[in-house]
């Protein structure tokens, strides 16, 4: 059976009135404009839905099940329109957003400040590698992404919204824990716990070091940032991470931030989409939220330390 909205709109109105005329009016249509529409509707249905027994019509048992289901459908199109201007309006939006295993550390404490400001909105969180969001960004399955800079070949648009410098990290007995600008060549002696060869923090500190000429030991690899400091507070070796990442223990005084020469390496938080994409308006409030004093403000007190 083939109707259209525009069919059932009519009928209804006919329903309610029980007459071509007054159906008319309500709609602004002309009493034939409407009589077509109800007779392709019963040729569509194949069964009358309304009789005239004298001067009055009735529905007929087919017209009643119409009315029923006309009036479902309406009050499904009202939900419908409900939930979009809803979401026009920032109130029912759902945001996907996923995240570099370091921006994980930070992430959340930016949703629940933006979950106060917007408290009907939901999110799914995704925290994963640098190759997961790229290729999620590829096949438009996220809304955002936090990340450090994406490549310049790739069609994104990333729009950088806070530092995040790296730095090294030691346990306090380490005989370097109180030195002062120590030069980079004194770290080659040193054993260093790296992250993985694909995440922005590895590729960081390669390019930083080869650039100037320096060769680091790094043996030993750890796909997580706890990973690598509960690895540097047992004494394996020295380790680079985001000070994002440092927060509790630099508090308790498991680790320090050694004092080296051209330190922090400079680096910053990305806010990244697909080029072109259109946000919703809940992925868009996150964006400007983002982008706004207050966040800066929320994750500033753990970046001076
Ligand atoms: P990552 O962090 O090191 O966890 O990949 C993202 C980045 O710094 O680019």
């Amino acid at each position: 059976m083939h109707l259209t909205l525009r069919q059932l709109e009519v009928f209804q109105a006919v329903a309610r009135n029980l007459s071509y005329t007054r159906a008319a009016e309500a709609l602004h249509l002309s009493q034939p404009a409407v009589s077509m529409q109800i007779r392709q509707l019963e040729e569509a249905a194949g069964l009358p839905l309304f009789e005239k027994l004298g001067k009055q019509i009735h529905l007929t048992e087919a017209g009643h099940e119409f009315h029923r289901c006309a009036q479902a459908v309406g009050r499904q199109l009202q939900e419908l329109e409900e939930v979009v201007e809803a979401l026009k309006g920032v109130q029912m939006g759902h945001l996907r957003i996923s995240v570099a295993t370091t921006a994980n550390y930070f992430a959340t404490r930016l949703l629940a400040a933006f979950a106060r400001r917007y408290p009907g909105t939901t999110f799914s969180l995704d925290i994963t590698n640098r190759k997961t969001l790229l290729d999620q960004l590829a096949a438009n399955e996220t809304d955002l992404v936090i990340m450090g800079k994406p490549p310049d070949e790739l069609d994104l648009d990333a729009t950088a919204f806070m530092d995040n410098p790296l730095v090294i990290i030691a346990p306090p007995s380490h005989p370097l824990a109180s030195a002062q600008a120590i030069p980079l060549r004194r770290l080659q002696g040193e054993s260093f716990v790296a992250r993985e060869q694909q995440s922005g923090t590895r590729i960081a500190m390669e390019r930083f070091f080869s650039e100037r000429g320096i060769k680091l030991k790094t043996g030993m690899e750890m796909t997580s940032n706890s990973a690598i400091k509960h690895a540097v507070e047992a004494g394996l070796g020295l380790g680079i991470v985001s000070v994002h990442t440092l927060e509790l223990e630099l508090e308790a005084g498991r680790l320090v931030i050694l004092d080296v020469e051209d330190f922090p390496i400079q680096r910053h938080w990305y806010l990244v989409k697909c080029l072109g994409k259109r946000l919703s308006p809940v992925a868009q409030a996150f964006f400007d939220f983002l982008m706004g004093d207050d966040a800066a403000h929320l994750i500033q007190p753990i970046v001076g330390r």
